[in-house]
């Protein structure tokens, strides 16, 4: 009898994803508007040195990561956001998803809190249950611009026994939220009282942005806290190399050898091949993110275009990522309606997945005629759900 050690479920996510494929399967007609996963293809010179990588005898490389992977991050460490960052502060995984785990299990025990603004990713509060931690779930609401403020944080902080760590995501998913200079500035200030909490900078969709303004994380806007700092990031979502499974996490010495640690007893490394691959997007020609990014941007004011026109829904322009997360006027249950959306033929992830009830997350990381013909099932589907 297998019994399992923790009440962990699976990603709601890719549940939604996967009973979305199932009705296509069986001929229904469904837009899939659950998974954040671009539809681009990886570029070509991506591909090209991919092929030419597998010429090669692929063994193991070491658990960090290629030493030339790892140079190539340092480099667009420093080039992107201004951060230098020494080899052993560098550590590559099966994308952005493991260094986080490794991360979490490396450093919580019971007893431990974990403080995650809501709207959060929704893997994050089961990776610290898993390391047998408590999430704390600080909710942010439309009108603070999905962010946490100052006041809230240090609420939370002296609330919290055993606080180990703060996640930052931004551009958040499923909010597109982003921090900026000074609002990482005040975040600073807090945190600097509180000397024994980490800090988790999800920087994933760092490139994906519609605003003019560079992009600020707070290891580069406090430097006096960079020791505290793990920046996330990987090639799943600019490069648009989901399943190619590279992240990686920077950050202070100790901790990257504890990741290492973790990484080197469960999968040893991520695959060489992919490392290749991650060598040539880093180091290559980077026209295409702003390309891409446009494309984006059109198809976010497309789905702003019908669902702001809906009185059933309040939806905010999200500011990087891809994903809308409107709020459905008078739904409590939104897991019920995102399963009696797919009868509609659109599938999307109930907004309490994320800590959003009353929500429902779309990504457009798909073509255009699809998400706007998905939006507008969803806006006819909520007329007649009245
Ligand atoms: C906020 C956030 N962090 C991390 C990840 C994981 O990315 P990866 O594919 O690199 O594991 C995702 C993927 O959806 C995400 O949305």
């Amino acid at each position: 009898m297998i019994s399992p050690n923790y009440q962990i479920t699976q990603s709601p996510i890719l549940l939604m994803a996967r009973r979305a494929a199932e009705l296509r399967a069986a001929n229904h007609d469904v837009i899939d508007l659950t998974l954040g996963e671009p539809d681009f293809t990886a570029p070509s010179h991506v591909i090209e040195a991919a092929l030419q990588a597998m010429q090669q005898r692929l063994g193991y490389t070491p658990a960090n990561g290629l030493p030339a992977l790892r140079q190539a991050i340092r480099d667009r460490m420093e080039a992107d956001r201004r951060l230098n960052y020494d080899d052993d502060q560098v550590a590559v995984g099966c994308g952005a998803k493991q260094i986080i785990f490794n991360a979490f299990f490396a450093t919580l025990k019971r007893g431990d809190d974990v403080l995650i603004p809501a709207p959060y990713w929704a893997s994050y509060p089961d990776m610290i249950r898993m390391c047998g931690a408590s999430p704390v779930v600080l909710p942010t609401t439309a009108a603070e611009g999905f962010k946490i403020t100052p006041e809230h944080l240090a609420a939370a902080l002296k609330l919290s026994k055993r606080p180990r760590w703060l996640v930052l995501n931004a551009p958040g998913n499923p909010s597109g939220a982003l921090y900026s200079k000074r609002d990482l500035e005040a975040l600073a200030e807090v945190l600097r009282r509180y000397p024994e909490v980490m800090i988790l900078s999800d920087d994933i969709y760092a490139e994906i942005l519609y605003v003019s303004e560079s992009y600020s994380t707070l290891a580069a806007v406090a430097p006096d806290l960079a020791e505290r700092v793990l920046i996330v990031d990987g090639v799943s979502k600019a490069y648009a190399m989901t399943g190619w499974r590279v992240g990686w996490g920077c950050g202070p010495r100790a901790l990257i050898a504890a990741i290492t640690s973790v990484q080197s007893q469960n999968c040893t490394q991520t695959s060489t091949l992919s490392q290749h691959a991650a060598i040539a997007a880093l180091n290559g020609p980077r026209d295409f993110l702003q390309e891409r990014n446009e494309i984006y941007r059109q198809r976010r004011d497309a789905a702003m275009n019908i669902l702001s026109s809906s009185m059933a829904l309040d939806v905010t322009s999200p500011e990087g990522a891809f994903y809308l997360l409107p709020k459905i006027k008078g739904i409590t249950d939104d897991q019920k309606l995102a399963y009696d959306l797919l009868t509609s033929g659109v599938a999307t992830v109930p907004g309490s997945a994320f800590g959003m009830p009353g929500h429902i997350r779309l990504s457009f990381a798909t073509d255009q005629a699809s998400l706007v013909e998905g939006c507008k099932r969803l806006v006819a589907a909520l007329v007649s759900e009245k």
